[in-house]
């Protein structure tokens, strides 16, 4: 039973380093969509590129607290970029996400901020 369990954590982790579309928190249907954008940047040859996107954005303000942050992946091929929750996120007002593309390849993805 342990050892079930052990596997099923450890597989949940793989999944979690290796899928390309991330989601931090879980909204509620009252919750107002604060953000939806697409965000594309070219592939640059043999380099994984890391950008950022904050919330609020540059010269935007935001003073609900995020409920969730949905961030997929538009190529659907697995080779979309590692995200990581940098800072702030659920239950913050402010949020900021690292994206690393993998070696060779851009990204293109929709960033979807819920909160209320
Ligand atoms: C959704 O919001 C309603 C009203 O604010 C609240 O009663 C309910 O508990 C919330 N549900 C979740 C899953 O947070
Ligand atoms: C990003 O992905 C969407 C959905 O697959 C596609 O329609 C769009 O053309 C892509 N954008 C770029 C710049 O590749
Ligand atoms: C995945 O899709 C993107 C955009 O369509 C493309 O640029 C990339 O080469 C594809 N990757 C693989 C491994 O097929």
């Amino acid at each position: 039973m342990k050892v079930i369990v052990q596997v099923c954590v450890l597989l949940a982790i793989i999944a979690v380093a290796y899928s390309a579309s991330s989601t931090w928190g879980v909204h509620n249907v009252t919750d107002s969509v604060l953000l939806n954008k697409r965000v594309h940047y070219p592939a640059v040859r043999n380099v994984a590129q890391s950008f950022y996107f904050d919330i609020p954005e540059s010269y935007q303000n935001n003073n609900k607290v995020i409920s969730a942050i949905y961030l997929q992946d538009q190529f659907r091929n697995s080779s979309g970029p590692a995200n990581y929750l940098v800072s702030g996120g659920p239950g913050w007002t402010y949020g900021s996400i690292q994206m690393r593309t993998q070696t060779g390849h851009g990204l293109n993805v929709t960033i979807l901020v819920y909160g209320k």
